[in-house]
């Protein structure tokens, strides 16, 4: 489980200053390749979080979250429970470069992006936590299960910045649907679409 409550070297800083500090970060190899920094898009705070995996083509290109064909399908799926992504959800990755060819993030960089991800739910202070994919999952839970073992299953962390838990569902990556059409009974899409209702009546239950 990610040391949630930890001290980072970016403790001291407001939520600009964090962006600012992220946009200049040269900690890994994947800054060379970058056109923007994808650090984060949403209110601050904001009751739920998302974390993906790492920003794609698009949003290396415009340095905002989700605004590919994944960010359609995730829009979609928020929709369909009644959750708006800019103003209901902060949206953030596991790294915050676009890695060469979209290839999947290496441990090394996550290691790397880690304690802005700590700093950054610190500032957002969710109440919920979508996990989208395995990075994610990774270095959140620190779960090396498959995805499709633990979807749908709601984990509990003691942060600092409230009394209750905080409260993470991992779910299948919009990509992932992407490639899986089927919407039968049992099938990803399926299956997501019942966390996302999950996550909703997590919502309205915790979030008065
Ligand atoms: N996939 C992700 O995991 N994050 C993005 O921002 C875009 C695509």
């Amino acid at each position: 489980m990610i040391p949630f409550n930890d001290v980072t070297p970016y403790n001291d800083m407001p939520y600009t200053q964090f962006v600012e500090t992220c946009q200049s970060c040269t900690k890994c190899a994947l800054h060379s390749g970058r056109t923007n920094v994808v650090v984060g898009h949403g209110p601050v705070p904001c009751n739920l979080m998302i974390i993906g995996e790492a920003p794609g083509e698009q949003e290396d290109l415009q340095g905002l979250p989700f605004i590919g064909k994944s960010g359609q399908m995730l829009t979609k799926i928020l929709e369909s429970v009644g959750i708006n992504r800019e103003t209901d959800a902060y949206i953030a990755n596991t790294v915050k470069c676009r890695p060469p060819q979209n290839r999947t993030p290496l441990a090394a960089e996550m290691d790397a992006c880690k304690p802005y991800l700590i700093r950054q739910i610190q500032l957002v202070q969710p109440k919920v936590m979508i996990l989208l994919g395995s990075p994610a999952l990774k270095t959140i839970l620190e779960e090396m299960t498959a995805i499709s073992q633990v979807r749908g299953k709601w984990y509990q962390a003691s942060v600092n910045y409230m009394e209750a838990p905080l409260y993470i569902i991992p779910m299948f990556h919009p990509s992932y649907l992407l490639r899986n059409h089927s919407k039968e009974k049992g099938s990803p899409k399926w299956l997501t679409w019942q966390d996302a209702q999950e996550v909703k009546q997590a919502l309205e239950f915790y979030c008065i």
